[in-house]
């Protein structure tokens, strides 16, 4: 099996700063409630560019960093909630932007879990030699799908976009990989697509209003528990021990998730990497954009071991431990 390594990382997030107070002129909310229920206090917010344009600036900040030509990319996943379109995949739209002629492009969907779904795939494409370099994206424009007058569900998001591109190496940087899903939860969180219409349905097809739809408390009850078994399955199949991690990388939903997590796991909350507070959720960007982030301000050193971890609408969860 080949070894694994993350070459380089990049991320990208829109310009518009949209704060709780703008949108307490949206809806009836204040800075005060949100602050407190979330911890969010900015989020980015797209005036127009959609989830391929995003995607396409955080892919090349990640290949420059990786030294990475276009040509010699053999995959491109990107995770995505909310693609451009049903048709081309957002991946196949990056590597027309890219000129990645030489990769195999395809989507994956699993929400706020995606970055951490392409990790695992691009991981067992390295390992087997299918794959030497694969670039992984989690890209959202998740303002697109969100009901602007729903206070419970508007505030929590932000758009954003995060790559990596990962490679076979002489170091093994990706130990451990474990991924899952719970499709008895999905009406917990939800965005409906198009119904059924065509010449043979006789009724009147239903119209659906494609926004998310939440239940917030039973994601937070599963957040925090799949977050626990996450990170420990990851320890028990790396045999590493919670005092050998030197930092997590939490998917960005919610503080109050993340306190409740550690508490569980009996660690402090300054062992998590946390930027919601300025980006929101940015659902499959949210663990990438705090990796690369992290990467940036020199917060890891080399041999240091990472996990990151994530859960999201599916219901979908998993994580990555990893050696820098
Ligand atoms: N501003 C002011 N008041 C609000 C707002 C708001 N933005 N939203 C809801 N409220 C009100 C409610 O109407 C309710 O009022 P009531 O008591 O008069 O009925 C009150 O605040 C409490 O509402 P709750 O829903 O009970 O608030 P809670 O403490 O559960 O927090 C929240 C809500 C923040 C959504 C929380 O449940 C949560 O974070 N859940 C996790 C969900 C999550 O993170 N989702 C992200 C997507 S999941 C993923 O990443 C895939």
């Amino acid at each position: 099996m080949n070894k694994v390594k993350i070459a380089g990382t990049g991320s990208y997030v829109p310009d518009n700063i949209v704060t709780n107070d703008d949108l307490s002129r949206l809806v009836d909310t204040n800075d005060e409630w949100i602050k407190s229920r979330t911890g969010i206090i900015t989020r980015r917010i797209s005036q127009g560019e959609d989830t391929s344009q995003i995607a396409t600036k955080a892919a090349l900040k990640a290949m420059e960093k990786a030294k990475v030509l276009p040509g010699d990319i053999d995959f491109i996943i990107v995770a995505t909630a909310t693609p451009d379109n049903f048709i081309p995949s957002t991946a196949c739209m990056i590597q027309n932007n890219i000129e990645a002629i030489n990769a195999t492009c395809f989507d994956v969907s699993a929400a706020c879990s995606g970055f951490i779904y392409a990790m695992d795939i691009a991981t067992q494409f390295i390992k087997t030699g299918r794959a030497n370099k694969v670039l992984i994206i989690g890209a959202e424009t998740l303002s697109k799908i969100l009901d602007w007058k729903d206070r419970s569900t508007c505030i929590l998001f932000g758009d954003g976009a995060a790559a990596a591109v990962l490679k076979s190496g002489d170091e093994d940087g990706i130990i451990s990989t474990y991924t899952g899903s719970d499709g008895r939860l999905g009406d917990a969180l939800t965005c409906r697509a198009v119904s059924v219409n065509n010449p043979y349905v006789d009724k009147e097809a239903e119209k659906f209003n494609p926004v998310v739809k939440m239940d917030g408390k039973e994601i937070f009850r599963f957040a925090v528990k799949i977050m626990q078994k996450t990170i420990n399955k990851l320890l028990h199949d790396s045999g590493c021990s919670i005092d050998e991690i030197d930092c997590i990388i939490p998917h960005q939903a919610n503080f109050r998730i993340i306190e409740a997590a550690a508490k569980r796991l009996n660690i402090s909350t300054d062992k998590f990497y946390i930027d919601l507070d300025k980006y929101g959720n940015t659902s499959a960007a949210s663990i990438g954009i705090a990796f690369d982030e992290a990467y940036r301000k020199g917060i890891f050193k080399h041999g240091d071991t990472v996990i990151l971890v994530g859960f999201g609408g599916g219901l979908t969860y998993g994580g990555s431990l990893i050696k820098i």
